[in-house]
């Protein structure tokens, strides 16, 4: 699949340019099998890169710009690296990750980087959370490094691609996706924590699949929720006088105003982060029956207590779980009002699957 979209890119870059580009790379996207809307609390997450991703087609130039094609993006941007970047469309990314990665890595902000031909090409699902933003940054990322002679670790790139959402694009994300998406290790998931940033990859039960099924609700207006949740959990953790709610327990959750906003948040960050531990034994015992219930308990949290799903999701989810009959379940994957859903299954369900969704099914890896 990577090597497809990376030929593809260099392509399309050759009959942009009249020449080869000097190289392609490639970033993926991600799936969250567990661990939602934790990263930004200090959590810990389970997510998996999976086949569909960004390529990008480079070369380095001799004049300091940077001058990006983006085909199925719709568009073109000339900019130098230093320039100010606005909050819009994929534009913001490209410029907040050169800057923010010029920042981070020396020589590529300054005289040491001539510049670069950039042509991007991806095939993820756009508002469907599956980090085609982050997806497209690492890319980038990568690109810019490769142009340079430069090098960069994934943290390196994670976390400037997460500025380039934060600073860049308006989204106060946390570092999950571009954590997954520069680290993570095909067919395995990737257990993070995103207070140290310490992870380990856990690779899927081989009779195991990971199924996607885009809801067709297109969640492109979310960002503001997104940021509303965020301002929530912060305010929680004040309340209960933590630093990040990773830190309350169950048993603290009763100093918060019975049945407030602030409770429920916390609510399910608390019992999320469990379900993220219980997520790893249940990979490592191959118990699909105990993973299934994992998934359907974190589905009804994130309806219940986070209020970021919809009620056709709940019930596209219902109907998935229930055809699955005990072998996995599904639940909705990312940020949430709407996107798509992670199914973790039996291989050979996929037909099944399709059918109780009524809708195409990816498979993840
Ligand atoms: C989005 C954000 C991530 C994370 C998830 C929810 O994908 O970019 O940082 O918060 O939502 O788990």
């Amino acid at each position: 699949m990577s090597a497809a979209l990376k030929a593809h890119a260099a392509r399309r870059f050759a009959s942009w340019r009249g020449q080869a580009p000097a190289g392609t790379v490639f970033a993926p996207g991600r799936v969250n099998l567990i661990g939602e809307h934790l990263d930004y609390n200090d959590g810990v997450v389970l997510p998996m890169p999976i086949r569909e991703g960004t390529a990008v087609a480079f070369a380095p130039r001799g004049d300091g710009r940077v001058v990006v094609r983006a085909d199925d993006l719709d568009g073109a941007d000339e900019f130098a690296l230093a320039a100010p970047t606005g909050e819009g469309d994929w534009r913001a990314y490209v410029r907040g990750m050169a800057v923010e990665l010029g920042a981070r890595v020396p020589g590529l902000g300054g005289a040491g980087l001539g510049g670069a031909d950039l042509l991007i090409i991806g095939n993820l699902p756009r508002g469907a959370g599956l980090s085609s933003s982050a997806s497209l940054c690492v890319a980038v990322g990568r690109a810019l490094l490769a142009a340079g002679g430069l090098e960069a670790d994934p943290v390196t790139l994670a976390r400037a691609a997460q500025a380039a959402e934060n600073n860049h694009a308006g989204v106060a994300c946390g570092i999950m996706d571009q954590m997954a998406v520069a680290a993570g290790r095909a067919g395995h998931a990737m257990r993070l924590d995103c207070r140290d940033l310490s992870f380990t990859h856990h690779p899927l039960p081989a009779d195991w699949t990971v199924l996607l099924v885009d809801s067709g609700i297109n969640r492109a207006l979310a960002d503001g929720e997104f940021n509303r949740r965020r301002a929530e959990c912060e305010a929680a953790a004040g309340l209960l006088g933590v630093s990040a709610l990773r830190d309350a327990s169950v048993a603290r959750l009763a100093a918060l105003p019975a049945g407030s906003t602030q409770q429920r948040r916390a609510t399910h960050v608390v019992t999320e982060l469990a379900r993220v531990d219980a997520a790893v034994a249940a990979l490592a015992r191959a118990d699909l029956a105990a993973m299934g219930a994992i998934l359907s308990a974190g589905q009804a949290s994130l309806a219940r207590d986070f209020d970021v799903s919809l009620p056709a999701i709940d019930a596209l989810a219902a109907a998935i779980t229930a055809r699955l009959s005990g072998a996995g379940a599904a639940r909705l994957t990312g940020a949430g009002f709407g996107g798509a859903l992670v199914v973790v299954t039996r291989r050979g369900l996929q037909d099944a699957v399709a059918a109780a969704a009524g809708r195409d099914v990816l498979t993840a890896f």
